[in-house]
Formats: C-alpha cells, sequence, structure tokens
C-alpha cells in the first residue's frame, strides 16, 4: 500500500484510509459481524488510518457505536495495532438522530474521555474538532483540545469542516495535523476555497470525506458518462476513477472512503495504483456532476 504524510509530526500513513460512518448510521449492516468483517478487510488491504467520530450511530443514546466497532475490529484483528492510527471527532450532537453541533470546551473534553473509553485506549491518536459551533468562540473549542493535548489525552490535533482563515487561528495557536474537509467531484469547495492548497502548503495533511460522492450520490458514478471510458482504459471500477481523482488534487490529500461491503471497501483501495493521464483528469475536472 503506498503512503502518505498524515501531517505534521506524525507518521506516513496509507494513502486511502477508511471511514466509519456508513458503519454506524441509518441504513447500518444489521449484524455487527458483517462490519468487523469489512474493517478486518481494509487492515488486511493495508490501511493505517481509520476515520471515526462519537457520533456516528443512530442518536444520542447510541453515541460511541462506530468507536466501539473499531475498537472490537482492532482487538479481533491478528495484525500490529502499532501501525494504525484511528481518528475521532468531538462537537457534534445526535438529538432525535438529527445532527447538532455542541462544541464547548466543558462538552469536548466530557466527548474526548468518553471517546478515549470507547476506543479502549489511553491516548487518542489523533483528535478532531468535528466542526466549528458559531454560539462558541472557535478560539474555545481549539483551546480545550490544546488542553486535552497537554494532559496527555490526545497525541495530535485536527480540524474538520474549517476555513483557510479557521486553519490559520487554529494554527497559531497549536500544530494542526491534519484537516477534514469534503471533497468529490460533485462538491469541489475545498479547491476552490483554497483549504486544499493551503493545507498542501503548510505541511497539513488533507483527509478527504465523502470522497466519492456520499451515501446517495456514490450511486450515481458508474453511469456517468465522463468516468465509463477512463476506467475501462484502467480496468478499475467508476468509484476507483474518482479517488484517483481525488488523489491527484495535491500529495497531501488522503481520501477516507467509507463501505458497508467488504467488496466496495477492497475495491476503493485500487485507486492507489491508478494513474491517471492529464487528459483523464482534465475530463473529470470539466465534466458535470449533478447533484439532482
Ligand atoms: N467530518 C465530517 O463532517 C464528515 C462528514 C461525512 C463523512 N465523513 C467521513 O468520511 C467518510 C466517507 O464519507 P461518506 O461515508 O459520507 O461518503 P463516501 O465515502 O463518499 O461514500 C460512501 C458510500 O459509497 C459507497 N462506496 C464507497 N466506495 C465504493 C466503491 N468502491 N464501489 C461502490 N460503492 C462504494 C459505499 O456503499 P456501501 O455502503 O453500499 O458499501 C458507501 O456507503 C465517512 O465514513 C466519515 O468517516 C466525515
Amino acid at each position: 500500500m503506498k503512503t502518505r504524510p498524515l501531517g505534521h509530526g506524525a507518521p506516513a500513513v496509507s494513502a486511502i484510509g477508511f471511514g466509519g460512518m456508513p458503519l454506524s448510521i441509518q441504513g447500518r449492516p444489521a449484524n455487527e459481524q458483517t462490519s468487523i468483517r469489512v474493517i478486518h478487510s481494509v487492515l488486511g488491504a493495508g490501511v493505517t488510518l481509520i476515520d471515526t467520530a462519537d457520533v456516528y450511530c443512530l442518536d444520542d443514546d447510541d453515541i460511541g457505536h462506530n468507536e466501539h466497532l473499531i475498537a472490537q475490529a482492532l482487538r479481533s484483528w491478528s495484525g500490529s495495532r502499532d501501525r494504525v492510527v484511528v481518528a475521532t471527532k468531538g462537537g457534534l450532537t445526535r438529538p432525535g438522530g438529527t445532527w447538532g453541533r455542541d462544541a464547548r470546551p466543558e462538552r469536548l473534553k466530557q466527548a474526548c474521555e468518553r471517546s478515549l473509553k470507547a476506543l479502549d485506549v489511553d491516548v487518542i491518536d489523533l483528535y478532531q474538532l468535528h466542526a466549528p459551533d458559531p454560539s462558541v468562540p472557535f478560539v474555545d473549542s481549539v483551546a480545550a483540545l490544546v488542553e486535552l493535548q497537554q494532559e496527555g489525552k490526545i497525541r495530535w490535533i485536527g480540524l474538520s469542516n474549517v476555513s483557510v482563515a479557521e486553519i490559520k487561528t487554529a494554527a497559531a495557536m497549536v500544530p494542526v495535523v491534519t484537516v477534514q474537509n469534503r471533497l468529490n467531484p460533485f462538491f469541489r469547495e475545498a479547491l476552490e476555497t483554497g483549504v486544499v492548497e493551503h493545507c498542501a502548503q503548510a505541511g497539513i495533511g488533507f483527509l478527504a470525506y465523502s470522497p466519492v460522492g456520499g451515501g446517495r450520490l456514490n450511486q450515481k458514478l458508474p453511469s456517468h458518462p465522463a468516468l465509463g471510458p477512463i476506467a475501462e482504459r484502467h480496468g478499475v471500477s467508476a468509484h476507483a476513477v474518482v479517488l484517483a481523482w481525488v488523489l491527484a488534487r495535491a500529495h497531501n490529500v488522503i481520501p477516507i472512503p467509507g463501505a458497508r461491503t467488504v467488496e466496495h471497501a477492497l475495491d476503493s483501495l485500487t485507486a492507489v495504483n491508478v494513474e491517471l493521464s492529464p487528459s483523464e483528469l482534465a475530463a473529470v475536472d470539466q465534466a458535470e456532476f449533478s447533484r439532482a
């Protein structure tokens, strides 16, 4: 498996990570063993970055579902746990199954304690602010992560759903190792607003979330006219072409596709060996990816 630097002071990780969300939200596999098999399949294929969050669950009564699942999968995996970076997040809530924000410092500290227990670790590898909370000064949320790091509860600090200005504000307080924003051909705002470029220049790893478009839009890829010929030439799926396009955005981009089946999870990893030509990249750049 090819690797990419995760960010300042952190080790290189697999160039494609795994996102745990679909294994724990609405529509998740009914059987936990299925989910464990999916996680074991990517670990066995050389994935060394798993992304999760306390809120990857059904609702507030189910907080930590995905973190428990990942802890369980790592415990029962025959390979070396030491090579695997587990990234989790705090700062969101799931009241009644909806998505809310709560990044008050005291709430982030409680969430981190709960994540330590759910992940069954003494230190969280990478702890990410899930999203800025408009009702809390951004610097206060970041300061809570700094305190958690000083207390030895988290190794590296990451941000998610942030602007260049927010990255700069946080980076003035503490080394920011990763930024996790959405990036796929349907949603290119991370490119258009300069976040990817800023991270590349600042030595910050960019974790591309929903890299194949997310649960609904990814289903449009196999029939997309721009992707079919490219996929055929390389002998890979349309999803792999899109992931290769995401990887080609910059040297610091690490896509974290999610999947509920072993087949899909492993198919995505084939993208690390797909080198798209300049004209293939341009074809995806210029194609329309309708969100309708
Ligand atoms: N920071 C944030 O705010 C945020 C927000 C969203 C997501 N994320 C993170 O990013 C990860 C990925 O995002 P996502 O789950 O929203 O979207 P995604 O990875 O773009 O799409 C996931 C869906 O695409 C399908 N898929 C993936 N690879 C495939 C392949 N090679 N062939 C066929 N189908 C494939 C899967 O279907 P099946 O389920 O049928 O296998 C899966 O449900 C999440 O798991 C989470 O870790 C973070």
